[in-house]
């Protein structure tokens, strides 16, 4: 049986998706992977092992191959680690293939089964959320994964505590929103002085969302009323903030 965990692979600022596809057969024993990896991604083999060996398991004495499809897309990094691990704990009858259709994993594993956090959490969980499922990513990163806005994404400590939650023994918490950083404090209104009408056109603009169009002489006091307004318009929302990110 094959079985399959979708992760993504980082090409700048995008996220294509990726399958780990990992199959068991008779032989003599072996871990291989295939499909255009890294450096990284071939060490992962041992992170994996490891991880595995530390929750309790040993790896079945078979010929096992992971590929990374497409395989002609080149993958980078070491988030390919836990979707590996789990297309195998599939693949060993471990944990259920079908538990894992829905899910998009990405996550370093440490030898003692942790959970390390990986660049790209962020544009991992929009890509998931775009294709309706939901992430699997470091507990450390979990603040970071639900600005996608997704309502699933699932923070896994290390490997035990996610299996144990794929099974429904334990369930983990859903990971909230984390703090943005606190904006900084630019010059305030009440700096200005006199120049009612333009404070008014600043206020009206910043309540309705329009454009300004600022015309003066050097010194007029262009650049700092500009530099007022961040001040005076409402804290973004989280889809805003990404978009401007
Ligand atoms: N109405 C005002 N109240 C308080 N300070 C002012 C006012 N107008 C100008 N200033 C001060 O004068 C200096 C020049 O202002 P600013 O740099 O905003 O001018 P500007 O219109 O952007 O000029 P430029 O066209 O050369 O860019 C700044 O230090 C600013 O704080
Ligand atoms: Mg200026």
């Amino acid at each position: 049986m094959i079985a399959t965990v979708a992760t993504v692979a980082f090409l700048g600022l995008e996220a294509r998706p990726v399958e780990v596809q990992c199959q068991l057969v008779a032989g003599l024993p072996n871990f291989i992977v295939v499909g255009l990896a890294d450096k990284a991604v071939a060490e992962s083999r041992e992170r994996v092992r490891n991880a595995i060996a530390a929750i309790g398991l040993s790896l079945p004495p078979k010929r096992i191959t992971v590929n990374l499809s497409p395989a002609d897309l080149p993958k980078e990094g070491s988030h390919y680690d836990l979707p590996i691990a789990l297309a195998l704990l599939a693949a060993m009858g471990v944990v259920d293939a079908e538990d894992l259709a829905e899910h998009l994993v990405v996550g370093e594993l440490g030898l003692d089964g942790r959970v390390a956090p990986v660049p790209g959490v962020l544009l991992a969980a929009l890509h998931a959320a775009s294709r309706g499922l939901t992430l699997i990513c470091p507990a450390a990163q979990g603040a970071e994964a639900a600005w996608a806005g997704s309502e699933g994404v699932l923070a896994a400590p290390d490997l035990l505590g996610l299996i144990n939650h794929l099974k429904g023994s334990t369930i983990l918490p859903r990971p909230q929103p984390g703090e943005a950083e606190p904006p900084r404090q630019g010059p305030d209104l009440v700096q200005v002085k006199g120049q009612e009408t333009a404070k008014r056109a600043l206020e009206i603009a910043a309540a309705g969302g329009h454009n300004l169009l600022m015309i003066g002489p050097p010194g007029a006091g262009k650049s700092l009323m500009a530099s007022c307004l961040p001040g005076i318009l409402p804290p973004l929302t989280p889809a805003e903030a990404l978009g401007i990110m």
